[in-house]
């Protein structure tokens, strides 16, 4: 069964919400800390190891309550289940959606064609599984005899930055495998990354749902060129997996049969790391850690799908966002971890986030005539602070931003975690509270300014304040939490692209600029150029003649 067409904009809720913004847009939410003691306990979200604290909102009961109001009226329930139980949701591209069968119990009974698609999942973790160990341990080894102590991960989109985001947050748990992601069509990427590499001790696992992805197939066939060099042909099966749903161009590429990792079209590939495209990472970190990771997760579907939305952590993110985005106008959200390790999250969400509700169109087909998508940025605290957050406190747009920090620190130091979270609460209080004209006053009459001088500074001075905010406290960074985060924002994604009443499953935007750069591409190695618009014209005259 499809999901339910509602124009979010025709809904009762929706019209109450406009009336609701009206009168209610301006309040200080300051103030409402104020007059109800008791709003942060309102608005904060206990579970498992995570505390959600949504009060510095700009948000009242009444607001909740219609929000809550619009989720069921664009039927969120009935969408949440259609997308668990394997209904071809992904309309325009005729697929389930079912990224949460990888990470679905052993015992569950998940079906797309009228076959249950869990033994096969177990399966092929089992296959990552003894694969890795093998690797990892040095059992199985490269074409000179010789244990590996590279693995190189080339894909782009979902088939790179998943499982480079989080082989990079997961650091901590890293083995002595050095884990090189290659994306960029780039030469220089390539090319920068092998000249460290001994071919004799590296892996390389090419990653393509399609695979027929121009970028991964250019480096995946630069690389071969490469390792040939000092191989002979019958090597390749030593040193080169791939892991796609197309077995047909695998073997065109002459991957031997038992280096493949098959992957379902029922998983997208901005959701894709919890299949074999998350061979890197259980080679980067075992595949216990990937398997916790995958644990995170699931604990975070059950969440999602058997909480009341009123304490439904990515339910409550979505409708936050909704509220701002098209009733604020506000046009993106900041994300700002207050960890290292997680500096390449924000750029993982930008696809999951962008490229699933980059949409201009219904359900039903037709042009929407309200906004959609919000545009994801950000970069770790406290180095954020020292570049962007400027504009944030007091620049002329809205950001509503999600701090996500923890209570403990993997190396253990105290010290430097306790800055690291002083920054982390500080900043949503300012943001929150702002400073007053009569606070900057006081501030520069203690500097013993002249009057005049006082006057001239104080405008520049003055935080406005009520700034939205969530602050997301989780114990500590471990594979589990990290797989609860994920699972959270793909949660997040998706209930806005029901409440938006968009397919968030597809990526038809992105086809465009692959057609015009095969079509360029043969104007640039050829004599003559193809008709173009004159600035394209102009533009490939010079790359050509200088
Ligand atoms: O950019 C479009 C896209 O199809 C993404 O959705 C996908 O993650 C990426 O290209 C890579 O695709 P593939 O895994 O098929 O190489």
């Amino acid at each position: 069964m499809p999901l339910a067409t509602v124009n979010p904009t025709k809904t009762k809720a929706w019209e109450k919400l406009e009336e609701h913004y009206k009168a209610f847009h301006n309040t200080s939410v300051k103030n409402l800390f104020t007059q109800d003691p008791k709003r942060a306990e309102k608005y904060t979200i206990q579970w498992n190891d995570f505390y959600v604290d949504y009060s510095k909102n700009r948000i009242d009961e009444t607001t909740i309550s219609l929000l809550l109001e619009l989720a069921n009226e664009v039927k969120l329930k009935e969408a949440i289940e259609k997308c668990f139980t394997g209904d071809l949701i992904n309309e325009t591209e005729g697929r389930a959606v079912l990224h949460t069968a990888l990470r679905a119990k052993a015992n569950e009974e998940i079906f797309v064609d009228g076959e249950n698609v869990v033994p096969e999942v177990y399966q092929v973790k089992e296959k990552i599984k003894t694969f890795t160990e093998k690797i990892i341990s040095g059992e199985k080894k490269g074409h000179t005899g010789k244990a590996f102590t590279d693995v190189v991960n080339i894909g782009i989109g979902g088939s790179d930055l998943g499982p480079a985001m989080v082989t990079e947050a997961l650091q901590y748990y890293k083995n002595h495998l050095n884990v090189h992601f290659v994306s960029n069509v780039d030469g220089d990427h390539v090319h920068e990354t092998i000249k460290k590499l001994n071919p004799e001790t590296t892996l390389f696992v090419i990653v393509s749902k399609t695979f027929t992805t121009q970028e991964t197939l250019s480096n995946a066939t630069t690389i071969k060129k490469w390792f040939l060099e000092s191989a002979t042909q019958k090597d390749v099966a030593a040193h080169f997996v791939a892991v796609s749903t197309n077995l047909e161009k695998i073997d065109e590429f002459g991957i031997d049969p038992d280096n493949v990792f098959p992957m379902k079209d029922w998983v997208g590939g901005r959701f894709s790391l919890w299949s074999a495209v998350g061979l890197s990472i259980a080679l980067a970190v075992g595949f216990d850690n990937f398997d916790k990771l995958l644990g995170g997760a699931q604990a975070m579907d059950d969440h999602f799908r058997e909480t009341p939305f009123e304490k439904n952590i990515p339910v409550i993110l979505a409708l936050l966002s909704v509220w701002y985005n098209n009733f604020y106008g506000a046009e993106s959200e900041a994300l700002i971890p207050y960890s290292q390790y997680l500096h390449r999250l924000s750029a993982y969400l930008q696809q999951g986030t962008m490229e699933s509700n980059g949409k201009s169109v219904d359900r039903a087909g037709s042009p929407v005539d309200y906004q959609t998508g919000t545009i994801i940025w950000g970069e770790p605290g406290t180095n954020s602070q020292h570049a962007f957050f400027q504009l944030i406190h007091q620049g002329t747009k809205l950001i509503p931003a999600d701090f996500i920090g923890f209570i403990e620190s993997l190396h253990g130091d105290k010290d430097h975690h306790d800055k690291l979270m002083a920054n982390y609460f500080a900043q949503t209080e300012a943001l929150l509270n702002g400073k007053t004209e009569v606070e900057v006053n006081e501030e520069l009459k203690a500097k013993n300014l002249s009057e005049k001088e006082s006057k001239k500074l104080l405008p520049f001075k003055v935080f406005e304040g009520n700034k939205p905010t969530n602050s997301i406290l989780i114990d500590k960074l471990t594979p589990q939490a990290l797989g609860e985060i994920i699972a959270m924002y793909e949660h997040k994604i998706f209930v806005q692209g029901v409440i938006w009443n968009i397919f968030s499953f597809d990526q038809w935007g992105v086809e465009l600029g692959k057609q015009l750069a095969s079509t360029i591409l043969t104007d640039i190695k050829s004599e003559k150029i193809s008709n173009h618009d004159s600035s394209t014209l102009n533009l490939l005259r010079f790359y050509k003649n200088n």
